[in-house]
């Protein structure tokens, strides 16, 4: 997911526009600015590109999520369900909010089983967080369905899926509300930083308030003189996040091209091989092509095969073993491990339910993650890797197949 590999002479003319001005910060300051808005600029591009109506940016995707829960008005005694494979940040996001994760089963989709969204539901599910995981979509058209017969909010991590659509349409655009992260690693990067798309005006109001301590950016009024609605806390992009995030934004149809291209080589050496198959992707033309997902016979084969993989030093991820992304490896959760000497947010929840979770409660997802291995895939991989690559899936192949 490297936007960073294709950083240029645009990244450094959109941040010289601002170093220009001295002018970081994304509000006030009109007459130093000379006309550069880097932050407003990059979030209504962003949103004309997805076809949303209303787009805000924030300090981070973990950020995102954390806004977007408060425009949704969630918090303590509030379950919120999301699925057993994402990066952490989903799960502390919910708890920081101060509501309760429930997880669900991933299918071979490796997003959100829909089935089991289903089981989740209860009266007090406030919201449900499907995540595009490793570039490609979760089933939003039955995710959504569900969704809507309760009346629930699905807010879209779209965190690794930038650029992403499902027939047609971008993901991030078929919730409530969706956001998206453009840290270090990310498909586009601003080194740090976040996007909240939504069509509802009020959310997308209640979001830009709580982001900035509860300004309410009228224009015309002047910032400090306007009220706050309600409480909010910094969760603020700055000028040269934004810059970058314009120049970042203007290769992202290049970036999946490009990822798409090489994705497809590696691809086609698997499909020669009996016994591989693949992460089922409900919409090729909309994957984002940052990673291929395939699947071996049984664990003991994924083991063997990405160790001959490993010995010829082009090794995939093993998410099984992961501790940032597989929920049996999440220990901080099982153990609930908290800095905070009274033990919340796990214990001593205001809502007064101890939060209590158990390793072993997705068999059907642990399964599958037996025998998934996932190559990162890059914008710049070349002839030679790639030849590599391929050269170690055959080794690999004709040793354990
Ligand atoms: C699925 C998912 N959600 C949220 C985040 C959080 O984004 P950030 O690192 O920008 O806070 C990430 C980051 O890796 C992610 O992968």
């Amino acid at each position: 997911m490297p936007g960073f590999e294709v950083f240029g002479e645009e990244e450094k003319r959109e941040i010289s526009d601002v170093l220009e001005t001295g002018v970081l910060f994304r509000y006030g300051f009109e007459k130093d600015r000379k006309g550069n808005y880097k932050v407003a600029e990059f979030e209504k591009r962003f949103a004309d590109m997805c076809g949303a109506s209303f787009s805000l940016a924030v300090s981070s995707g973990s950020a995102a999520l954390r806004v977007a829960m408060a425009g949704l008005g969630i918090g303590p005694g509030d379950e919120v369900i999301t699925q057993g494979f994402t990066f952490i940040a989903t799960w502390e996001a919910i708890i920081e909010s101060g509501a309760t994760p429930v997880f669900t089963e991933v299918d071979d989709t490796l997003c959100m089983e829909p089935a089991d969204l289903e089981r989740k539901i209860t009266g007090r599910t406030k919201a449900i967080i499907p995540v595009h995981m490793i570039g490609a979509q979760a089933n939003m058209r039955e995710i959504v369905g569900i969704a809507n017969r309760h009346g629930i909010p699905v807010i879209e991590d779209t965190a690794q899926a930038s650029g992403g659509k499902l027939d047609g349409r971008y993901l991030g655009t078929f919730g409530a509300v969706g956001i998206f992260s453009f840290d270090a690693v990310k498909t586009i990067t601003t080194g740090e930083g976040g996007m909240i798309v939504t069509n509802d005006k009020g959310l997308y109001l209640s979001c830009s308030a709580f982001h900035d301590h509860g300004h309410e950016h009228i224009p015309g009024v002047e910032r400090g003189l306007d009220n706050r609605r309600f409480m909010g806390f910094n969760f603020r992009m700055m000028e040269l996040q934004g810059a970058l995030g314009l120049a970042q934004l203007a290769k992202l149809p290049f970036i999946i091209q490009e990822q798409k291209r090489n994705k497809e080589t590696i691809k086609t050496a698997l499909e020669k091989i009996e016994g591989i198959t693949f992460r089922r992707i409900l919409d090729l033309e909309g994957d984002t092509a940052t990673f291929l997902a395939f699947f071996l016979p049984d664990g003991e084969k994924a083991r063997r095969f990405n160790g001959v993989l490993s010995k010829n030093k082009v090794g995939a991820i093993y998410y099984r073993d992961n501790t940032w992304h597989f929920y049996p490896n999440w220990n901080e959760l099982f153990n609930g491990t908290t800095l905070c000497k009274s033990g919340w947010p796990f214990k001593n929840n205001v809502s007064g339910i101890d939060l209590t979770y158990q390793k072993d409660a997705f068999p059907k997802t642990q399964g599958l993650f037996e025998r998934l291995l996932v190559y990162p895939i890059s914008v710049k991989m070349s002839e030679e890797y790639l030849t590599r690559v391929t050269a170690a899936i055959e080794d690999a192949a004709k040793e354990v197949l």
